[in-house]
Parts: C-alpha cells; structure tokens; sequence
C-alpha cells in the first residue's frame, strides 16, 4: 500500500507566524527520502496553510506524485490546469470547518459541478480522484462524472466511539472498496487515519494508497522535539 503524506500542518505552522519556517518543501522532500510515494496538499480556499507558491514549489521540487486536494471551483481548476499536479483530489470545502468534514455528494447535489470540473481538469492532463463517503451509491456516481480514482473518507470509521460502530465503519469501508475496484476505478482512502487506526484499513485489499497529514505532522513534531532541544541548548552553551 502506498503512503501519501499531507503536509499541510507543516504549512499550518509557518502560517501561524506569517514566517519562513517550516518550510513544506523541506518536509516533503524528506517525506521522499522516507519512502513516502506521494505529497499531498490541499489548497484551501482561505489560504489557512498551503499557498499557490507551495504547490508551484513542489511541482518543481518533488519526484514522486503530486496530490492537490481541492474545492470543485472554477479558481481552483484554474489553478490545477496551470500548475499541473499529477493528480487532484476534489473535495468539498466549508469556510468555518477545522478540515474536511465529509465526501463530496457526487450522486446528489454536487454531480453537476463535479462533472464539470472533472472534464476540465482531464483535459488539462490531470488525475482526478473524488473523496466520497463509504456510501455506495457515491461509487456509480463517481464513475459518471469521469473521475479515475476516489478517496473513501475513512473519517467515520476513525472517528467510531464503540468497538462496533468501528467494526461496521470498517466493513462500510471493504464494502465500497470492493464496489469501486470492480468498477474499474482505483482505490484510495483517507481522513482521520492514525498509528492506531490504520492497520485494518492497511488491510482492505482493494486500497493501494492512503493518504495520512495530521497524525504524521503530529508525530514529527514529537520525536524530534528532543532532538531540538538539545540543538538549542548546544548553541546556547558553546563549549
Ligand atoms: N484526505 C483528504 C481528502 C483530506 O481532506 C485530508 C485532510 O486534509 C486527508 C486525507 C488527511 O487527513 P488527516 O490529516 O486526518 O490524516
């Protein structure tokens, strides 16, 4: 199974001071140097972390693919056909939400804009995956409005209370997996996923790719604050 890795936290951080620093580039290369088959980002409307630069940055920069997850807008398809990541993830966006809330509604109000946007983006050159609920009627729907690919939001099964409200996330999960694979559309999943969470998703055969930001972002930050602090305090205390 492949690993995406969003580094959008590491552009949240440098947003927090309007600074330099972390750079996402820098985050994304040693993310490569890692392993990880994909960088992914998503070009939120307000601009709260990733910029255009970072996404012209990387397309120069990185050798693996590059994931551009954004809103079905005339601006952000604009955006995707100049710069040209190897794939966009489209995904709806609300201003007020802390991140991706849901799926798009492929098979209900979203089908139209989606479809348009998928033609556009396709012409263009560029992979379009939709991040759809486990919800199979989303399956059909994805596959009409022409999209190669789909992301299940694993976020319901990540965020399921009781072993059981996990246990049929997860099998949601398998269900839809299998449908899009027979389908003929490639698999991928994400949201929510953690160090905990992710081996029975590892498991789903169907998947061949996950993409993984926030827990990553907050591991990195942990195992390399000792690391740090010592860095620091050599500097502070020069032999
Ligand atoms: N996939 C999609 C479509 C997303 O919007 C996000 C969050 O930006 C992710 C995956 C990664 O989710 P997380 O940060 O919870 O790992």
């Amino acid at each position: 199974m492949r690993l995406g890795v969003n580094i959008d936290h590491v552009a949240t951080v440098r947003q927090a001071r309007r600074t330099r620093e972390p750079e996402p580039v820098a985050a994304a290369l040693l993310a490569e140097l890692a392993g990880a088959e994909g960088i992914t980002v998503h070009l939120r409307g307000d601009r709260r972390h990733i910029q255009e630069r970072d996404i012209e940055l990387l397309r120069e920069v990185i050798s693996t693919k590059l994931n551009a997850e954004m809103a079905a807008t005339a601006e952000m398809v604009r955006i995707a056909s100049r710069v040209k990541p190897d794939q966009v993830t489209l995904v709806p966006e609300r201003p007020d939400e802390l991140t991706t809330t849901g799926g798009l509604d492929v098979a209900g109000a979203a089908l139209a804009t989606v479809t348009r946007a998928v033609d556009r983006l396709t012409k263009a050159d560029i992979a379009v995956s939709l991040f759809i609920d486990p919800d199979p009627a989303q399956i059909h729907a994805a596959r009409a409005a022409g999209a190669g690919a789909i992301e299940i939001n694993t976020g319901p099964y990540a965020d399921a209370r009781s072993a059981r409200a996990r246990r049929m996330a997860l099998a949601q999960v398998a269900e839809v997996a299998r449908l899009a694979h027979d389908e003929g559309l490639e698999v991928l999943a994400g949201h929510g996923l953690t160090y905990v969470n992710v081996h029975a998703i590892a498991g789903i055969r169907e998947i061949v790719e996950v993409n993984i930001g926030h827990s990553l972002v907050a591991r990195a930050v942990l195992v390399g604050m000792e690391r740090a602090v010592r860095e620091m305090i050599a500097l502070l205390n020069p032999r």
